[in-house]
C-alpha cells in the first residue's frame, strides 16, 4: 500500500490541544478521538478509540512544560498506534525538549536528545517532522527520516514590517549564528555576534560583541527562550554598545515566570515568537507577539501524507 492510500488520521497529545485543533482545521479534517487518563499513582493510559489500521498517523505533541510527563504520554501514544496496527507514524513535535543536551561536554553528562531520539523509535514512530531544533545534527540522532521546518518563513513579513530601515540581526551566542545569518540575508539587515558564556541555568554573561549596531535597530534571533537571560544580558550589552532599538525574535517561547519578569523590566521592545507551545504569558506581558505556525505544519503533513516534496517549506532565504 503506498502512503497516498492510507487514510489520514491526526490525533492530539495533552501538551498543546489548541495548535492541534488549528492543525487540523487547516487540514480540513477532525482531531481523531483518543483516550487519555491517569491512574491514581500518575501513570498514562492511553487508547484509540477509532480504527486506525493500515492508517497514516500524525500525533501532535511539543515535549515542552513538563517535558517528561509530555514525553511519556507521547511515548504510549506511539506505543498504542503501532499495537493498534497503523500503518506509519509519524511523531509532530513542534518543539523538541531536551535539544540542548546534545553533546558530552563535560565529564559525565549525558546526551539527552539522543536517548529521546532512541526512545521515540523505539516506541513505533516511523517519521518526525519538527520545527527549529536547537541544533540541526540532532536529526542524525535518529535513524527515520526526520523532516525539519523553520520558523523564520512565518516571522519575516512581521518583522519585516516592525524593523525598518538600518536593522542589524543579532546571534545571541556562537550557536545561533547560522540561524541569524540566515535572517539577516533574508531581512537585507546587517550581521552581529555576542560572545555568551552561561555561568549557571539562570544566568549568562555576554562579554563582546563582534559588529556594527550603534544606531541601529537590533533584532535578537534564538531558537528559545526560558529565563530570558540570553535575551536581557544580550540587549545590556546592545545598549551598551550603542543600540537605538532593541527586538527579538524567538521560535519556542518557553518563557517562566523570572523570563517574563526579565522581559517585562528589560529593554527590549517586543519578543516575535510562534505558538509551538502553549502561551503561558498571557496577561503577563504585552511585549510577546504569538504568530502561529499552524499552516505551515498543515502544510507539512499534507505532502507528508501525500508523497510531496517538502523542501520548498525549508527555505530560511525566502524573502
Ligand atoms: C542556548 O544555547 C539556547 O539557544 C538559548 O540561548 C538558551 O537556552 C536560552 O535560555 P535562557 O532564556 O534561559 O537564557
Amino acid at each position: 500500500m503506498n502512503d497516498k492510500s492510507r487514510e489520514l488520521f491526526v490525533f492530539s497529545g495533552s501538551a498543546h490541544p489548541k495548535l492541534a485543533r488549528d492543525i487540523a482545521e487547516q487540514l480540513g479534517v477532525m482531531l481523531g478521538n483518543v483516550k487519555m487518563e491517569h491512574f491514581p499513582d500518575g501513570e498514562i493510559f492511553i487508547q484509540f478509540l477509532q480504527n486506525i489500521r493500515g492508517g497514516d498517523v500524525f500525533i501532535i505533541q511539543p515535549t515542552c512544560y513538563p517535558p517528561n510527563e509530555n514525553i511519556m504520554e507521547l511515548l504510549i501514544m506511539l506505543d498504542a498506534a503501532m499495537r493498534a496496527s497503523a500503518g506509519r507514524i509519524t511523531a509532530v513535535i513542534p518543539y523538541f525538549g531536551y535539544a540542548r543536551q546534545d553533546r558530552k561536554d563535560k565529564p559525565r553528562v549525558a546526551i539527552a536528545s539522543k536517548l529521546v531520539a532512541n526512545i521515540l523509535t523505539a516506541a513505533g514512530a516511523d517519521r518526525i517532522l519538527t520545527m527549529d531544533l536547537h541544533a540541526q545534527q540532532i536529526m542524525g540522532f535518529f535513524d527515520i527520516p526526520v523532516d525539519h521546518l523553520y520558523a523564520a518563513p512565518i516571522l519575516y513579513p512581521y518583522l519585516r514590517k516592525i524593523l525598518g530601515e538600518n536593522a542589524v540581526v543579532v546571534a545571541p551566542d556562537s550557536g545561533s549564528v547560522k540561524m541569524a545569518h540566515a535572517y539577516s540575508n533574508a531581512l537585507g539587515a546587517g550581521l552581529a555576534v555576542i560572545a555568551k558564556r552561561r555561568t549557571d541555568s539562570v544566568s549568562v554573561e555576554c562579554s563582546h560583541l563582534v559588529g556594527d549596531v550603534a544606531g541601529r535597530t537590533c533584532l535578537i534571533i534564538d531558537d528559545l527562550t526560558s529565563t530570558a537571560g540570553t535575551l536581557v544580558a544580550g540587549e545590556q550589552l546592545l545598549r551598551k554598545e550603542g543600540a537605538k532599538r532593541v527586538i527579538a525574535s524567538i521560535s519556542h517561547c518557553l518563557l517562566n515566570d523570572l523570563g517574563v519578569e526579565r522581559l517585562n523590566n528589560s529593554g527590549i521592545e517586543e519578543l516575535v515568537t510562534t505558538d509551538s507551545v502553549p502561551e503561558i504569558t498571557t496577561g503577563k506581558t504585552n511585549k510577546i507577539k504569538v504568530l502561529s505556525i499552524a499552516p505551515v505544519m498543515a502544510e507539512a503533513i499534507r505532502r507528508i501524507h501525500a508523497g510531496g516534496s517538502l523542501s520548498s517549506l525549508f527555505n530560511t532565504s525566502v524573502k
